[in-house]
């Protein structure tokens, strides 16, 4: 029995764990202002809010419905379009739009109506953040969501007209003022407190079991399968959950989402570029939902998230068993989890439940790159992760990362121990870059040929030292 609150109502479900929130919306609640695109996470036309009680207040973020199991949806409050304005008794529509709904109007920012509903849905998730609210950021909040008919521009003045209503938001009570500035109906205020009385779950312990974190894979790839099948899920393990330093080591939990690696306070202290890379990741509402693990588990060799834990020389923590901490258990370092394509060493029955890397120092450089076919919201035709430490003209250490480039996920361990102990200078660069070429295999496929990926590669590692040492490379002088 799944329960909790779609917009102001209490819902238990009987539905499997394995069905698609959007369904159970759509078909069992009836809610239909909730829309099916793809059903894939990439046109954000399912969009929903969905809040999650910490400790006093509710955090919502953005997900699409169509990758959200019933399992991850436990004790949430869920909003979908008809929950952000107060209807009318007797089905009889709607008092007043919403400020979003009446900037999208304004704007001329519909036409067929099909994403609208997620293009509003995404808009005002943004006042019950509580972080400022910015053009910019409002832009962002849709990054997930794509229109075929009505043209950008018309969105984005909306987008800008709802961030200039927003200028004046209370960040440390952001559902108070939302409910006072018409932004969502008055019963949000009453949100967290009902969340508190939904019971948890027990967690029933199903070797067969699929393990489940936000799904944006194994919904992509299985969806008809995971319907019926028995799910073991992760998203809210809070033995997974959480970002800390501990004797010199950043640990994150494995079911950290990419969403809250870009919020990390201190992974943006360590790492200054971090929030330009992981905006190359999939979208807003996917990086509210994907979590480290499941990126590492699905061993995708183009993983953006592994390149980047590669690099970073990373430890995973592997654990069976139940009531683990996210620091107990087997440790293998993330490069040696891959065997072969989708092969790895690791036990069905093992959990990631953590990955760790030494907190950078006064002479660590680290950069990340990217390129897909689109800017955003595309995989990689071949993506790169480098970790220096750097002494004056000397690097002392380094690791690197390429994905797209062989069957797993690419530790570069030949041009990794290569350039230890050599000098920051062109000739460097352009050595490691002959050893890198006899290591790597990349295939032909629809991504590219595999002589395309290995100009891409060599591109990538140029930027890398291009963008860590400005002053000291040209790229002529690498070329
Ligand atoms: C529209 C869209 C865009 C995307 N764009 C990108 C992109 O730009 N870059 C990118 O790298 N990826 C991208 N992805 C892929 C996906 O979002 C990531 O790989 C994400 O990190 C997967 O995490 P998850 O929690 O959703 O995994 P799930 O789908 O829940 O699981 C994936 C696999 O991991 C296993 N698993 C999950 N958690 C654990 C755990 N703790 N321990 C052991 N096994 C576990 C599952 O059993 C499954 O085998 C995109 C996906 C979508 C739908
Ligand atoms: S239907 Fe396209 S993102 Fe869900
Ligand atoms: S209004 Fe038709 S797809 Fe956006």
């Amino acid at each position: 029995m799944t329960e909790f609150i779609l917009n102001h109502r209490p819902v238990r479900s009987n539905a499997a764990p394995g069905t698609a929130l959007l369904d159970v919306i759509r078909y069992q609640e009836h809610l239909p202002g909730t829309k099916i695109g793809c059903r894939e996470g990439d046109c954000g036309a399912c969009t929903v809010l969905v809040g999650t009680l910490r400790e006093d207040r509710v955090e919502y973020r953005s997900m699409t419905s169509c990758l959200l199991a019933m399992a991850n949806v436990h004790g949430k409050h869920i909003v979908t379009v008809e929950g952000l304005t107060d209807e009318l008794p007797h089905g009889a529509g709607v008092e007043r739009l919403n400020p979003v709904q009446q900037a999208m109007v304004d704007q001329g920012a519909t036409q067929c109506g099909i994403c609208t509903p997620g293009f509003v849905v995404s808009l005002a998730g943004c006042s019950l953040s509580p972080e400022p609210v910015t053009k910019e950021l409002a832009v962002r909040a849709m990054d997930g969501n794509i229109c075929r008919c009505t043209g950008y521009k018309s969105i984005e003045r909306a987008a800008e007209a709802v961030a200039g209503q927003l200028a004046g938001k209370d960040e440390q009570d952001p559902v108070e003022w939302a409910v006072a500035h018409g932004f969502v109906p008055g019963y949000f205020k009453g949100i967290a407190e009902r969340l508190k009385h939904i019971a948890k779950q027990a967690t029933v312990v199903n070797p067969a079991a699929s393990v489940l974190g936000g799904g944006t894979d194994l919904y992509v790839q299985k969806h008809d399968a995971m319907l019926h099948a028995a799910i073991h899920p992760l998203a809210d393990d809070p033995a997974l959950k959480g970002i800390r330093l501990e004797g010199g080591q950043c640990i994150i939990g494995g079911g950290t989402v990419a969403g809250e690696l870009l919020d990390s306070k201190e992974l943006r202290g360590f790492f200054p570029n971090l929030e330009n890379q992981l905006l190359l990741v999939s979208s807003t509402p996917i990086r509210n939902m994907g979590t480290v693990a499941g990126n590492f588990v699905n061993a995708s060799p183009i993983g953006d998230l592994t390149a980047i834990f590669i690099a970073l020389d990373s430890t995973i923590t592997l654990s069976t068993g139940t009531g683990r901490g996210n620091g107990h258990g087997r440790s293998l370092k993330l490069k040696d989890l891959y065997l072969g394509y989708k092969q790895l060493d690791k036990s069905p029955e093992e959990i990631v439940t953590s990955v760790r890397f030494k907190v950078p120092g006064k002479g660590t450089r680290f950069h990340f790159e990217k390129v897909s076919k689109r800017t955003y919201l595309d995989i990689a035709n071949v993506n790169s992760a480098i970790r220096l430490e750097v002494d004056g003209d000397v690097i002392r250490e380094a690791h690197a990362s390429g994905g797209g480039v062989a069957a797993t996920p690419k530790y570069l361990a030949n041009t990794s121990a290569f350039l230890a102990g050599k000098e920051l200078v062109p000739t460097s660069i352009r050595e490691a870059i002959a050893v890198m070429n006899d290591e790597i295999a990349p295939i032909s496929d629809v991504r590219g040929t595999a002589d395309y990926k290995r100009l891409l590669l060599r591109q990538l590692f140029f930027a890398h030292f291009l963008e860590l040492f400005p002053e000291r490379f040209k790229l002529k002088e690498l070329a």
